[in-house]
């Protein structure tokens, strides 16, 4: 199939909207991350996002609606706390699992009784759910388990052939996925996937934020996943991702004597000019760091990479979400100095 390359105007978005309604799927730029949109509730354009990205049938797809007051339509229950949580945080990087209704396909959901609800804030992703008139499935748009595009050309070269179109919304702005969360009470969320929404931000809102355990350690052999995505292996690039937390001098050291000519580093911006080795830099603080990080993961691929070394993040903030997904693509395996 031939994918075209849509741009942001009315006449453009109008294309993708019909493309959607008439069951096709296209390739959204979001404030997160760019999405593969689709009608959610049609089965077939569904399955056909799963069939896109290679991804497993039970891993659920989020929703994504104009308004959170339309949330009522798709879910059986919506607790008091996440009208608090929607007046907040809606429309932005925030998705909430809630009890699905019987109009949500066990496609959609991957096979469970919930449904995660998003209100997307990206102007371009907006129109197009009221254009169409469909709530929007969408998961990340790259192929499943490789870091999730943050460009329209990030999905080109993933989805190229296998999807109808993709819309050209520009760089996205947080470049990580939204913060998903489920209800544990009436008072307490439990974090499933961090991002920029952070805890600390949820506190303002919630009595009390729990951060999954298997958020930075991963899911032990009996443990049950809270969330599907957390089974398997995701943000992965090609090259094999080492983390490691230390000190500059003990990071150089470390990765002066365990180099060859294919290994390069992912440093801080402030550590390029005491860092004698092959590098990109991923920003300084965690906000900078979130936006450019899928970015420099598939840079890193591009430029032939087969090794690379990571300077481990700070936890704090939205760092939690950026530690989160480099653990993952290092398969939680972390070199500490
Ligand atoms: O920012 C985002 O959330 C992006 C943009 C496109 O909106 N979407 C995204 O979707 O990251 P995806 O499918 O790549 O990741 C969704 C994650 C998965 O790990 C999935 O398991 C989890 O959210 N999830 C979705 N629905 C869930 C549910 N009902 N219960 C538990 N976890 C759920
Ligand atoms: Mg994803």
């Amino acid at each position: 199939m031939e994918t075209v390359l849509l741009c942001n105007n009315d006449e453009q978005l109008q294309k993708a909207a019909e493309m959607i309604k008439t069951g096709l799927v296209v390739g959204i730029p979001t404030e997160t991350v760019y999405g593969l949109g689709a009608d959610a509730l049609n089965e077939n354009a569904v399955r056909s996002i799963f069939a896109a990205k290679g991804r497993p049938a039970d891993n659920p797809l989020i929703v994504h609606l104009a308004d959170f007051s339309q949330a009522v339509n798709y879910t059986a229950y919506i607790p008091d706390l996440a009208y608090r949580l929607a007046e907040r945080f809606c429309p932005g990087p925030l998705t909430m699992v809630l009890p699905k209704n019987e109009r949500i396909p066990f496609v959609t959901s991957g096979g469970l009784e919930t449904v995660g609800i998003r209100v997307p804030s990206h102007p371009v992703m907006h129109r197009i759910i009221e254009l169409s008139g469909c709530p929007i499935a969408a998961p990340s748009a790259n192929i499943s388990g490789y870091p999730s595009p943050t460009s329209a050309q990030h999905v080109m070269r993933d989805m190229n052939g296998r999807i109808s179109a993709v819309v050209d919304g520009g760089q996205s702005e947080f470049g990580i996925e939204s913060t998903v969360i489920s209800f544990d009470n009436e008072k307490t969320v439990r974090i499933l996937r961090p991002g920029s929404v952070t805890k600390e931000m949820l506190l303002e809102v919630c009595d009390s934020v729990i951060i999954d355990p298997a958020i930075l350690n991963g899911l032990g052999e009996n443990d049950t996943a809270a969330s599907p995505g957390m089974k398997y292996k995701h943000y992965s690039p090609m090259a094999e991702t080492i983390m490691i937390e230390s000190s500059l001098d003990d990071f150089v050291k470390y990765v002066g004597e365990h180099s060859d000519e294919n290994t390069y580093s992912l440093i801080f911006d402030n550590d390029k000019d005491n860092f004698p080795y092959k590098h990109l830099t991923y920003g300084a603080e965690s906000e900078s760091q979130a936006h450019l990080l899928f970015g420099r993961l598939r840079e890193l691929d591009e430029i032939g990479a087969k090794k690379v070394y990571v300077r481990a993040p700070s936890c704090s903030g939205v760092g939690l979400a950026v530690y989160n997904r480099l653990i993952r693509a290092a398969g939680f395996e972390v070199i500490r100095i």
